[in-house]
């Protein structure tokens, strides 16, 4: 029997949420091209569209806000754990995997109430982090403008919630990841979807998958300056560093989130932010592209998703231990989404191993085997 280590190539799942073609460089979400959708819609828009298959109307749109609205508060029980987690000072994934199994204690839909409190989950815990007292979530804001609002106390501008949102729609799914597919294999189970979504959170954390666009944005603060750029990443890449947000496993041209996410930095950061941050990434950009053309002829490494990730979060204000629990706060979407659609068709996700140890006799004589002489 042969082995296929990681299931490279394996097609394991039809699905109808998210085209990710690497060769050519395009994703589809939902059947719109990432760009289109996610610079227009808001997230409450695109996570309904993935779990129902179409545009919402205006009064599908108008309840869903509302009844994601009313569910934004967290059971007290949830609060004291997270009070627990901050005392243990645990990071801000452990804590958001941990609270969001205690969401069956919750009432109700669990797609609905496990949307609604990924953003609650998390910025209730970083302020316990700081020793502050959470900020109460409103109803009157919309899901990625609350967010922002509960993580910092003041309301967004426009261009904030802008970038948030264009943010979280383009990260909501991305074919069979790792976490996508863990909880589509807890659902082939049976399973309930709290169950599903905490599994899918512990495959999210790992360093192979949520990542760290935190790397990458201390890269482009370590260079510090435009006229540094070239000798910084000379030196990194002969010191044989990988330089971070560059390559890609799936996509051998460039991640067409990257180029969506750079779009929304430009927008944000041109309309009141950092320009010279922006400026300088950009000249890392270019400068990092140009060396890796040199230095790894033939092999496309191009800008993936996590440069402009970290730009983008930090542009909003976001410290780096908030980048994978944001991260999380979209993905939710787009796990409960192939969970639903893993219920519809299911079969048990169950494939084979291979033996490879060795085969034993149990020793005869041991003291209280049912073989042992009396
Ligand atoms: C994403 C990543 C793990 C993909 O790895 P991969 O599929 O093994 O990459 P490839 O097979 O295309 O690599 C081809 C060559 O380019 C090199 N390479 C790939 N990405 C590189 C990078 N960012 N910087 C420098 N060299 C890189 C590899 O070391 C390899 O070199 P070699 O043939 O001399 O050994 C890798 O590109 C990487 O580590 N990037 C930096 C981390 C990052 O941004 N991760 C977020 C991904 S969304």
């Amino acid at each position: 029997m042969s082995t296929n280590k990681g299931l490279e190539g394996v097609v394991a799942a039809e699905t109808r949420l998210s085209m990710v073609d690497g060769a050519g460089g395009e994703l589809i979400l939902g059947g719109f091209d990432v760009a289109e959708l996610a610079m227009n819609a808001t997230f409450e828009e695109t996570a309904w569209l993935l779990w129902h298959g179409e545009m919402p109307s205006e009064e599908d749109l108008t309840r869903f806000r509302a009844a994601l609205a009313e569910r934004r508060a967290l059971p007290p029980a949830t609060v004291d754990l997270l009070r627990g987690c901050a005392a243990a000072r645990i990071s801000v994934m452990d804590a958001l995997r941990i609270a969001a199994g205690t969401i069956s204690l919750m009432k109700g839909d669990e797609a609905m109430n496990l949307l609604a409190t990924f953003p609650t989950i998390v910025a209730t815990y970083w302020h316990f982090l700081h020793d502050r007292r959470p900020v109460a979530p409103r109803a009157d804001l919309s899901h990625a403008a609350n967010y922002l609002y509960m993580l910092s106390g003041d309301v967004p501008d426009a261009e904030r919630v802008r970038g948030t949102e264009t943010y979280l729609n383009t990260v909501v799914d991305h074919g069979l990841s790792a976490s996508t597919f863990t909880a589509r294999v807890i659902t082939s189970t049976e399973s309930d979807l709290v169950s599903a979504i905490t599994g899918a959170l512990g495959a999210m954390k790992g360093p192979l998958h949520g990542g760290a666009p935190g790397p990458a944005l201390d890269m482009v603060f370590e260079i510090g300056d435009a006229s540094r750029a070239e000798q910084v990443l000379r030196g990194k890449i002969e010191a044989g560093e990988k330089l971070m947000g560059f390559g890609h496993r799936v996509y051998k041209v460039r991640d067409p989130r990257a180029d969506v996410l750079a779009a929304a930095a430009e927008r944000m950061f041109t309309r009141g932010g950092d320009m010279h941050l922006y400026e300088l990434a950009k000249a890392v950009e270019a400068t990092a592209i140009r060396l890796l053309a040199e230095y790894k002829p033939g092999r496309n490494l191009q800008t993936n998703v996590e440069f402009y990730t970290a730009l983008l979060l930090h542009g909003l204000g976001l410290e780096v231990p908030l980048f994978t629990p944001t991260f999380s706060i979209s993905r939710v979407a787009g796990w409960i989404a192939h969970c639903l659609e893993q219920r519809k068709d299911n079969r048990i996700i169950r494939p084979q191993s291979v033996y490879v140890g060795v085969r034993r006799v149990y020793p005869e004589q041991r003291e209280g085997s049912l073989a042992a002489p009396r």
